[in-house]
């Protein structure tokens, strides 16, 4: 095989090529195809004498179902194939490994859930689902891994997901795939696939401040968040023992399912959808913690078990 193609090294790799072998197989032999019949008749229906006039035909309705049928029945094909794998790469198994990505003008930052920081290097163990949790601290990026065919948008203010399962160990290529300003093009870095035995060295190696969980619990005592949102419910703010994931009944009667999204809303926005039974008191977070912050502050409520 050329290397027109880049390594695969992901489940979702093959899915991907495949379907595009594919698109690339109906494309060639469509052209093929009506190239060749253009120069057959062009030559076979040459003007023979000077004189002639050709036929004059008025519509052949087995003709014009056969070329709008046949179509239909191909794009079809690619729709519900393309709608499988995009369905595949947006819904993670139910159990992953999970990392946050924070994205900048113009460096990748990853956290994971044992405390290790890296940046523009993400290191994860081979044949283990990893999910992506990913923001961005101001502009739209977007997470480009050719080896494992995946790529997704990094938005300011929400959260965003992508998961992959990488099938061999290496050292793959990292891309912004969303122009971000002068150094867009050097926002680049290198996904680290290991073998589960030494990526379990190399977690080991460093988290000097402990997990994700704990700094977002040292936070949450320094911030006083814990005067209101106490464990035992008779705060004045929600109980969060237990919240993540929950249906959450909101004061003006909707319903919201606390994940990460929520979690951040409430921090930032906390009066946009207050929960039923409590009042608007809280105050707004808004630029006085970091991305990083909110994520250890997410970890933490997701930590958290009644
Ligand atoms: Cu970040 Cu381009």
């Amino acid at each position: 095989m050329p290397p027109l193609f880049p390594e695969r090294a992901s489940t979702m790799a093959y899915r991907v090529d495949a379907l595009y072998f594919f698109l690339l197989a109906v494309a060639v032999f469509f052209s093929l195809l009506i190239a060749g019949l253009i120069v057959f008749y062009a030559v076979k229906y040459r003007r023979r004498s000077p004189g002639s006039v050709g036929v004059s035909i008025h519509g052949g309705m087995l003709l014009e179902i056969a070329w709008s049928v046949i179509p239909l029945l191909i794009t079809m094909v690619i729709f519900v194939w393309g709608a499988s794998v995009f369905f595949a790469m947006s819904h993670p198994p139910d159990e992953t490994l999970n990392i946050y990505v924070v994205g900048k003008q113009w460096m990748w930052k990853f956290q994971h859930l044992d405390g290790q920081r890296e940046i523009d290097e993400l290191h994860v163990p081979v044949g283990r689902a990893v999910k992506l949790i990913m923001t961005s601290e101001d502009v739209i990026h977007d997470v480009f891994v050719p080896a494992f065919r995946i790529k997704a948008d990094v938005l300011p203010g929400r959260y965003t997901h992508i998961w992959f399962q990488a099938t061999k160990p290496g050292r793959y290529h990292l891309f912004c795939a969303e122009y971000c300003g002068t150094r867009h093009s050097g926002m680049i870095g290198e996904v680290v696939v290991m073998e589960p035995s030494e990526y379990q060295t190399w977690l080991s190696g460093g988290a000097p401040e402990g997990s994700l969980a704990s700094a977002g619990e040292k936070l949450f005592q320094d911030l006083a968040c814990v005067t209101c949102h106490r464990a035992d419910a008779q705060g004045r703010g929600p109980m969060l023992q237990g919240l993540f994931g929950k249906t959450v009944q909101l004061q003006n009667g909707e319903t919201v399912v606390a994940d990460e999204a929520y979690i951040r809303e409430s921090i930032l926005r906390p009066s946009a959808r207050i929960t039923a039974g409590y009042q608007p008191i809280m105050p707004t977070f808004q630029g006085l913690i970091s991305e990083e912050q909110l994520l250890e502050l997410i970890e933490y409520v997701k930590s958290l078990h009644t």
